[in-house]
């Protein structure tokens, strides 16, 4: 079903009356709002789900608020909500549902595709998937030569390499600390090379996740993988014990050699970067054990529900995605800085940068008009404190707007001195100076040289969100997913995209297929490309064969 017709973007009421006030807050101060309004900090901040999401330092009134609050309905956010929840097609371009809500949908709960409530096949594969990790994780299953397994890679790209790689290194402190993990997801021999050459192939288990089972990174270190795990153990049969794979193709699984008993089913109604709790997380499962996957798949339902039911001026990842867009579409921001004062989200970032701007970079709407307005903005970030000590210099006193996430958790996982107490102090500071800054006054007031005050200077009122949690769990970790992953879905609804299809990514596939045979045809076969590509390809056949 075609989604509900609304009107163009630039034309919805509340779209022009966002332009208008746009041109008077613009000038607005954080400073003066904050001591016009003493309440201002707590008006301005939602709790909800264990998250505590304070906005209050965005340059916004009430009146923002609600002008964005009526152009999400306007946009008819909630009938695109609501079409997501019931299975309808709502990624037009590829004609296929969304419902990776179902995958963390409780025993019991029921959700449709084509009539098919799919909430059982979802827990019959969380059940074959936690009986293969409890047996991994205890011992019982062993390698060709008897064997336990003891080391775990992943072999994946995109959706199914970054989503594993971040909860792994999230969820480290949870895991199993006998096993390694290993994850390999780049085309460049390197990336295979370094995660093995130290691992013993008895006791190594290869995890081949890709929904299409037909990605050349994955397929090329899948071969090689098999090459090397046979040099050691020398015998076909060995395949079966140290090869599983997580996959939509079942065809293409057993083609590949590796038994489809061994092979953890997910549906193509699930986008490869929406696709971290379905088997595609297998390795976080091995990593962390069943029951705890199972209270992070929970924190992700527990924002699904918020986000199908509350109303949107307490909705938070409705919320997140409203700011996100006033800056973006208003102000004219380029990026978005994710800054995670967790160590544990290191990748967390890196994860984001699939879920944001592969969804919503797109340059047309869903009735293939081309856009007049900005979509997606670019995500980047690293943890704090580290960024301090080099991009923020940027953030502070540069001349591009950069909107911030802060994300911090009052409880730290190792209780070390005072480290925690200095961590949160330095986030808590790093909103309060890009909102506030320093005036010149100020400056001066501490006898500083005339010439010098301008570059002493902190012109302040630059925004940011702090979302605070208490601490980072399985579960705290699947609601903040969750929240990005609606809040992307809240700006392509209101840009009117496909947020859930990818067709950016063909034309270099395609072209590099072109090319992989010209690299490796005798030096002289001629070439058809434009001329700089031609003499590059001519540069390497040179240097391959001097
Ligand atoms: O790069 C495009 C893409 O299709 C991503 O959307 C996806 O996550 C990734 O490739 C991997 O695809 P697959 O899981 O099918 O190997």
């Amino acid at each position: 079903m075609m989604a509900a017709i609304v009107s163009p973007l630039t034309d919805r009421t509340a779209w022009k009356a966002l332009q208008a006030h746009y041109t008077q807050v613009r000038q607005l101060s954080l400073r003066q709002l904050f001591a016009d309004d003493p309440e201002r900090g707590r008006r301005m901040s939602v709790e909800a789900l264990g998250i505590y999401f304070d906005y209050a330092k965005n340059l916004i009134t009430d009146e923002t608020l609600s002008l964005l609050v009526q152009l999400a309905r306007e946009s008819g956010l909630r009938e695109r909500i609501n079409a997501m929840f019931r299975g309808e097609k709502i990624n037009v371009t590829e004609k296929r549902a969304v419902l990776h809500v179902a995958l963390r949908a409780p025993q019991g709960e029921s959700i449709e595709f084509e009539g098919t409530d799919v909430v059982p096949q979802v827990h019959a594969v969380l059940a074959k998937m936690a009986a293969f990790a409890d047996r991994v994780r205890g011992g019982a299953w062993k390698g060709h030569t008897g064997k336990p397994i003891r080391n775990v890679v992943n072999i994946g790209i995109g959706g199914s390499d970054l989503g594993p790689v971040m909860a792994y290194e999230a969820l480290r402190s949870y895991s199993q600390r006998s096993l390694n993990f290993r994850f390999v997801s780049n085309i460049d021999g390197t990336d295979f090379f370094e995660a093995t050459q130290d691992l013993d192939a008895e006791e190594t288990l290869f995890i081949i996740s890709s929904k299409t089972f037909t990605t050349l990174e994955t397929m090329t270190n899948a071969h090689t993988a098999r090459d090397w795990a046979l040099a050691s153990l020398k015998d076909t049969a060995a395949v079966a014990r140290h090869f599983v794979a997580v996959s939509t193709n079942a065809e293409a699984v057993a083609k590949f050699g590796i038994d489809t008993a061994n092979m953890f089913e997910f549906w193509d109604w699930v986008g490869g970067r929406y696709s971290m709790d379905s088997a595609i997380g297998l390795s976080t499962m091995i990593a962390i054990g069943a029951e705890n996957f199972r209270s992070m798949l929970d924190g992700f339902h527990q924002m699904d529900e918020h986000f199908r039911t509350a109303p949107f001026e307490r909705n938070l990842p409705v919320l997140m995605g409203l700011l996100g867009l006033w800056y973006n579409n208003f102000f004219d921001a380029q990026t978005v800085a994710v800054l995670p004062y967790e160590q544990y989200l290191k990748r967390f970032p890196a994860y984001l940068q699939q879920l944001t701007m592969e969804s919503n970079g797109k340059r047309v709407t869903l009735d293939g008009k081309e856009v007049s307005y900005q979509t997606a903005p670019i995500y980047w970030g690293e943890p704090g404190t580290n960024g301090q000590h080099s991009f923020y210099q940027m953030i502070h006193q540069g001349t591009k707007l950069i909107p911030c996430d802060f994300i911090a958790f009052s409880r730290p996982l190792h209780e070390l001195g005072r480290h925690h107490d200095l961590l949160l102090a330095n986030v808590f500071a790093q909103a309060e100076a890009l909102a506030f800054g320093k005036t010149s006054a100020e400056v001066e007031a501490e006898n500083t040289p005339a010439w010098l005050v301008p570059h002493r200077t902190f012109e302040g009122n630059r925004p940011s969100n702090m979302i605070l949690m208490e601490q980072l769990t399985p579960e705290a970790l699947g609601k903040l997913i969750a929240l990005y992953e609606h809040s992307v879905f809240t700006q392509g609804a209101i840009w009117q995209i496909d947020s859930f299809d990818q067709w950016g990514v063909e034309l270099g596939k395609v072209l590099a297929g072109r090319i992989i045979p010209e690299l490796e045809a005798p030096s002289e076969a001629p070439l058809t490309h434009d001329s700089s590509t031609n003499e590059l390809i001519r540069r390497y056949r040179g240097a391959k064969r001097p």
